[in-house]
């Protein structure tokens, strides 16, 4: 049986009311040595660890999990979802594997230590490397680990004491910049990776993220709320915003309207489609992207009007910038719901900052397989100008056909919205 499995059974017998959510699972049902939770706040990611603390305690007699706060006061809340947890799990029986779970047995109990039947102790610490050094876990996790003043020392306190010893390590964060020990191991690649975005943890209420919203500002709620490392230098779509859309499953258009975006090549010789679909709840997946390189302008056609029967897009959204005018003009001849977009630079700023809103709210999905997309869109950079303006560009020598053709698509499907959906920024083509 899965750990998943006999938490939520725990939960269950325990009459809690509460459903693992599906990174929560995740999360419980990886034994990787090091574990990486980056996470909006709010969504669970103490509760979780408390959780998995009474749940390895109880596989595990004899053993000893570390909780580690920046704070005093966060260390003693930490310790007081611990208890919130066993108190439920005290009420809950449950027989698995030849053992009968009854009634958790705690043997001794203080402000911030507790010690089960089986032996096995859970401690909840403030941030004191040398409080650290003094104990041999086998589990440790570090609660809002971006929040800790001198988190090097943690680290060095930490890795002996644990990992060292056959330990596990476990971090929980909220981002707190590029910087740090947090930081660290979610780029260096030793951590497994796990996200709990706020879209995933159904106990937050819309009015609730609309307080907040009008709370935070809008780099603390891309921070708090929207797992961004702020100060990355100039990222349009960084990298973890970008990975938060990707989806793995094939996808087949199912009878949702289609939208096409076609970018005309200018700096290459080549002409990328992209194709999208708009589901009942707003969310766009694009399902189909095509570079036709090196083609003439007459297969171009070919290929698109094939592709537009195919699909019947409800609108082909062609860039009629300098070289792209004959295409579109002699497309908009033959197909339905043609339109032309003459890119400036005020059209070109919506369209990113929609797609980074899209993004977001989690609510576009690219597909894994389309590599040339991710990486244009991983190197898109927002530039300052020597005039105080802002421009948003491919950097030099990169090209940015991808980026705009997925633009096209979204601009068409966002332009046709009524109101009363999810999406706020809806622009006109001028
Ligand atoms: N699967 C779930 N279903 C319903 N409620 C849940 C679930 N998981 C956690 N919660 C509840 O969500 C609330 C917030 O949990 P918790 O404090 O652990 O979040 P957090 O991510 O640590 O928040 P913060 O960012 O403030 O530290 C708690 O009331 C907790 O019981
Ligand atoms: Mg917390």
């Amino acid at each position: 049986m899965r750990r998943s499995t006999l938490a939520q059974l725990l939960l269950g017998a325990a009459e809690t009311g509460i459903r693992l959510y599906e990174w929560q699972r995740r999360w419980l049902d990886d034994d990787s040595t090091f574990r990486i939770l980056l996470k909006s706040r709010g969504v669970g990611g103490s509760f979780i660890i408390a959780l998995e603390a009474l749940i390895e305690s109880l596989l595990n007699p004899g053993s000893l999990t570390l909780l580690i706060s920046y704070s005093q006061r966060q260390s003693l809340e930490l310790f007081r979802k611990v208890k919130t947890v066993l108190g439920a799990l005290e009420r809950a029986s449950l027989s698995w594997g030849g053992e009968v779970y009854r009634s958790v047995k705690v043997s001794s109990e203080s402000k911030t230590q507790l010690e089960l039947g089986n032996a096995s102790r859970i401690v909840s610490l403030p941030n004191n490397p040398d409080a650290i050094r003094g104990y041999r876990a086998d589990s440790v996790y570090i609660d809002e680990a971006g929040m800790f003043r001198d988190d090097f020392e943690v680290k060095s306190a930490v890795i002996p004491s644990t990992v060292g010893r056959g330990g596990r390590l476990s971090l929980v964060s909220t981002p707190k910049g590029r910087r740090g020990w947090f930081y660290e191991a979610w780029t260096g690649g030793a951590f497994s990776r796990h996200t709990a975005h706020y879209s995933e943890a159904r106990h937050i209420t819309s009015e609730e993220l609309e307080r907040l919203r009008k709370t935070l500002t809008e780099l603390e709620w891309l921070q708090e709320m929207e797992h961004e490392f702020l100060d990355e230098a100039n990222a349009v779509f960084p990298y973890e915003l970008i990975l938060q859309c990707i989806s793995e499953d094939a996808y087949e258009p199912a009878s949702h309207p289609v939208f096409i975006g076609v970018d005309v090549g200018r700096l290459r010789d080549s002409t990328v489609i992209t194709a999208l679909e708009r589901l009942d709840d707003g969310l766009l997946r694009v399902f189909h992207i095509q570079e036709l390189r090196g083609v003439d302008f007459q297969t171009q056609e070919n290929v698109i009007a094939e592709l537009a029967r195919a699909l019947r897009p409800v609108s082909i959204a062609v860039d009629k910038t300098g070289i792209g005018l004959p295409l579109y003009e002699s497309l908009s001849r033959t197909l339905p719901g043609v339109e032309g977009v003459a890119f400036t630079h005020n059209l070109k700023e919506a369209m990113i900052a929609a797609i980074q809103s899209l993004m977001r709210g989690r609510r576009i999905r690219i597909p894994a397989d389309a590599p040339e997309l991710i990486n244009q869109l991983r190197a898109y950079q927002r530039v300052e100008t020597q005039t105080g303006g802002v421009r948003y560009e491919a950097p030099r020598g990169q090209h940015d056909d991808y980026v705009m053709s997925l633009a096209l698509a979204v601009g068409a499907a966002l332009k046709r919205l009524t109101t009363g959906t999810a999406v706020k920024r809806v622009w006109n083509w001028p």
